[in-house]
Order: structure tokens, then sequence, then C-alpha cells
């Protein structure tokens, strides 16, 4: 049996081992920690003072956390925001039950948050209080196909290169790229060389951050405003 564990992580929160591929959700630095360091800090909050409405994407729903930080952002700054999240492996319903974000951040807000994520339907687009819509996709990115410029940012939250090569390609970037706003983004932990190389590739504009707890970058692409087609 290769069941996923939930483990502590050092700011108390929780994250899942994959013992198939033997890689935590999150930094066992801080879960709640790395999400805020990655994509609400150097993601949402960006966007937050460009838009009063706001498209995102993210890759690798795993847990939630992501959405319920953004959920709680957004409530907090009176700003809508249209989240589609992917995630062909939900978790299991007991696991949910025992996340324990709710103690670390948000209260009783993020424990609602959480549950509305897992607990709501699926492919259809609903309301988790005034200014969030929820869409949960239970697909693969490979197998999804977007209109062109829908979202404003991109939370890339997938296993890392090593153990997920399949999902750092040209092709997967490419989709991005185009179901990407112009002026908007899309924010990794990750800084491999290679891994910007494919996105600039792409068009893609690569911004590098400080990364979270000791790593020393992330990455932060932007589509630029004006796109020069690229023949690769
Ligand atoms: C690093 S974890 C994501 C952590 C998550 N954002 C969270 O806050 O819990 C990577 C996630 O990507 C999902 N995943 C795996 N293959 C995928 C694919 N082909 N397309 C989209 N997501 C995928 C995994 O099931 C896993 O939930």
């Amino acid at each position: 049996m290769n069941k996923n564990r939930l483990v502590i992580t050092e700011d108390g929160s929780h994250t899942l081992f994959v013992a198939d591929l033997n890689e935590h959700y999150h930094s066992v630095h801080g879960a709640v920690a790395e999400s805020k360091h990655v994509f609400i800090e150097a993601g949402l909050k960006p966007m937050l003072s460009k838009k009063k409405q706001i498209s995102v994407l993210e890759i690798g729903l795993g847990t939630g956390l992501n959405a319920a930080l953004a959920l709680l952002e957004a409530e907090n700054n009176n700003v809508q925001l249209i989240y589609t999240g992917i995630e062909p492996k939900p978790i299991d319903t007991e696991v949910v039950n025992q996340l324990n974000y709710f103690s670390i951040d948000g209260g009783e807000r993020m424990r609602e948050a959480i549950m509305s994520i897992h607990h709501g339907e699926r492919s259809h687009a609903f309301s988790i209080g005034k200014h969030f819509v929820m869409n949960y996709l239970e697909a693969r990115i490979q197998d999804i196909r977007f209109d062109n410029e829908t979202f404003d940012l991109v939370f890339f939250d997938a296993f890392s290169p090593t153990s997920q090569p399949e999902l750092w390609t040209i092709d997967v970037f490419r989709k991005i790229f185009s179901a990407i706003q112009p002026n908007g983004f899309l924010v990794t932990y990750v800084a491999k060389g290679e891994v910007r190389r494919t996105m600039k590739a792409c068009g893609f504009e690569i911004e590098k951050l400080p990364g979270f707890a000791g790593k020393r970058e992330m990455t932060r692409a932007h589509k630029p405003l004006i796109t020069i087609p690229l023949t690769i």
C-alpha cells in the first residue's frame, strides 16, 4: 500500500508525504509559510494592486492550501477571485478532514474554505462566500484545453521536475502562456535553469526572486504586453 502520509512541517502545518515519489507536497520548513511566500506574496499580492477581479489557475490543487490562502486574501482585500484548480488525484476525505491549516492561519474561515474547496462540485463553478468562485477540475494539465488569455495569474505547483518531468515541458508551458493574459504571470517554487529556458522559449520573461527557507531562488514568469511570435 502506498498511501500518502500526513506530516507536520516546521511551522506546525501539515503536508503530505508521497512515498511513491519520495516527495512532500510542500516544504518541510513550513507548508503554510512556503505557500504564502511563493504564491501569495510573490503571486497574488502584486496582482491585487492591479485588478479588482482576478482569474487564477492552479496546476496541482492538492490539499487546497494555496486556494484557501488566496480566498482569505481576497476577502481581506475586497477583491473577486475566479479560481480554477487542476488536480487529477484528489486527496482522500479522511485526509482533508485532518488538515490543520486553520490552526496556523485563518481560523474557522480557513477550515470552511478547505472543506468547501474539497466537498464542492467538480467541473462546475461554485461560490465560496462573496469573493471567491471555485472551479475544481479533476484532470491532468496535459489533457485540458483553455481559451486564450483567460487567466491573470498561474500558480504552478506541480511536483518537482525530477519527480514529474512530464509537467515541466514546452507543451505545458506553451499551453499556459496562451491561456495567460498579456501582463499576467506565473509563479513557481522552482528555479532550475532548464525550466526557465523552457519558459523563455515559450515567450515568458523570467524574473528571479528569493526562494523560501534557504532556497536561493524561485521564479516569476511574465507574459509581456506585446508578444513576438517565436519559432522553436
Ligand atoms: C506539490 S503538490 C501540490 C501541492 C498543492 N498546491 C497544495 O497546496 O497542497 C503537486 C500536485 O500536483 C498534482 N498533479 C500530479 N500530476 C498532475 C498533472 N498531470 N496535472 C495537474 N496536477 C497534477 C498532484 O496530485 C499533487 O496534488
